[in-house]
């Protein structure tokens, strides 16, 4: 019996473990052990428990309640709280999703205590180092021992950083790289059949039709920017204004703060306009509900670009860059930043295209997959 020591913090990262604790359970239950840890940096019940509760995940075995604070406050606190259990834990490994700050003081932690590093998700560049999470990736692939990537270009951004195709036993020295799909592909494939009766959400949101486009907001270089803020908001006001469709804004806690102190005015203007539904986030099933269902998605969001992919919806990505290149080059979806015009424009632009939808995240067994490459070593 291996034991994992798993860290979630964030929103993704909690439904992304999702998927890796659920094949665990069905398939390797007599050979791995998991230990879940909450660093606690989302912490808001619709931020947090309700991914736990919804999506069956094991109720973390620990929570370091870390909450919010500066980049290196909320790192520093988590590495320390994350190194004391890993020696108390002693895990065969440590696993680590994406890019977060809970991604990055995982890392840390482990690798300097020669705890070797599961990172999934690895790979990933938008080659903007202003971006936080550009940081966390690269300083997790590089402490990491095995390294999953969801596409193929992620596989070519770590033989283009150094890494090599070897064979075992990996270490932190010698790693190991697998492209192995996409455990998010996994869970909404899982996901989507239990889904098809719950349809109370579209009642309360008075939605009888597929003419809605579903949004998100929370990328630090969009709500901390007040003119890029304000800019996207205008253009949400503009285009449901023009085109007679309807707008559903499950809004980041980040987001909504920040228009309540910087920007009220305009979120005054979207919160009394009746064709865009300002709510609460919502559920992974209810996300998964509006992706499959609305004409558009509109995101800043890394995991609901891809999600607004799987569901073959086009997308406006509400970046200067993504490291999703490949969905941005099949044309379903288009960069857009956060100008006012370029939105417009490229809403009308994908309004009514038709796109083809290749397989590039996987076939929606990637967890199977990174549990036995993890027993293998
Ligand atoms: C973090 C990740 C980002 C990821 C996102 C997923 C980093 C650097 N960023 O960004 O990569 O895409 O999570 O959602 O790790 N807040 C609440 N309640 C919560 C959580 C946050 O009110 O439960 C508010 C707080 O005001 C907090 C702010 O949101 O200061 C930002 O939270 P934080 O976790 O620092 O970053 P995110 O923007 O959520
Ligand atoms: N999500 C959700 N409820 C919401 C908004 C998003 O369940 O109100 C899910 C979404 O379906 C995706 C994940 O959260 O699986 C994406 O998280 P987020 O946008 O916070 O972060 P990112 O993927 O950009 O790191």
């Amino acid at each position: 019996m291996i034991k994992l020591l798993t860290i979630v913090g964030a929103r993704p990262q909690i439904i992304k473990a999702a998927a890796l604790s659920r094949a665990i359970s069905i398939f390797f239950s007599n050979e791995i052990m998991e230990i879940i840890v909450h660093t606690g940096q989302h912490y808001d019940s619709n931020m947090s428990q309700i991914f736990f509760d919804e999506l069956n995940i094991p109720i973390p075995n620990y929570n370091l309640n870390v909450g919010s604070g500066t980049h290196g406050q909320q790192t520093a606190i988590m590495i320390e709280g994350l190194e004391k259990l890993m020696i108390s834990e002693k895990p065969d490994f440590v696993v680590v999703y994406g890019d977060t700050n809970s991604t990055l003081a995982a890392s840390i932690a482990a690798s300097k205590i020669h705890i070797p590093v599961v990172h999934i998700e690895a790979g990933l560049r938008s080659f903007n180092k202003k971006m936080p999470e550009e940081i966390n990736r690269i300083m997790s692939d590089h402490s990491s021992t095995l390294l999953f990537t969801p596409t193929h270009q992620g596989y070519l951004n770590l033989v283009k950083e150094g890494f090599r195709v070897v064979d075992g036993p990996y270490s932190i020295d010698n790693p190991g790289i697998f492209h192995c799909g996409d455990v998010m592909l996994d869970n909404s494939l899982y996901f989507k059949d239990l889904i098809k009766n719950n349809s109370s959400l579209f009642n309360d949101l008075k939605i009888y039709n597929e003419n809605f486009i579903l949004a998100t907001v929370h990328r630090a270089e969009n709500t901390d920017n007040p003119v890029r803020l304000e800019s996207i908001l205008i253009a949400f006001l503009e285009i449901v204004s023009i085109s007679n469709v309807q707008l559903v804004f499950p809004i980041h806690p980040r987001t909504f703060k920040k228009l309540e102190s910087i920007n009220p005015l305009v979120l005054e203007r979207v919160k009394a306009n009746s064709r865009i539904k300002l709510i609460e986030p919502v559920s992974f099933l209810e996300m998964i509900e509006l992706e499959s269902c609305c004409s558009m998605v509109i995101t800043d969001s890394g995991g609901v670009q891809k999600e607004a992919y799987f569901f073959k919806k086009p997308c406006l990505i509400l970046r200067e860059e993504t490291e999703w290149v490949e969905i941005v080059e099949t044309g379903s979806s288009i960069l857009v930043g956060a100008n006012r015009l370029k939105i417009l424009e490229a809403y009308f632009e994908i309004k009514n295209g038709s796109f083809d939808y290749p397989e590039i995240f996987g076939d929606g067994r990637s967890a199977e997959f990174i549990c036995k490459k993890i027993l293998e070593n």
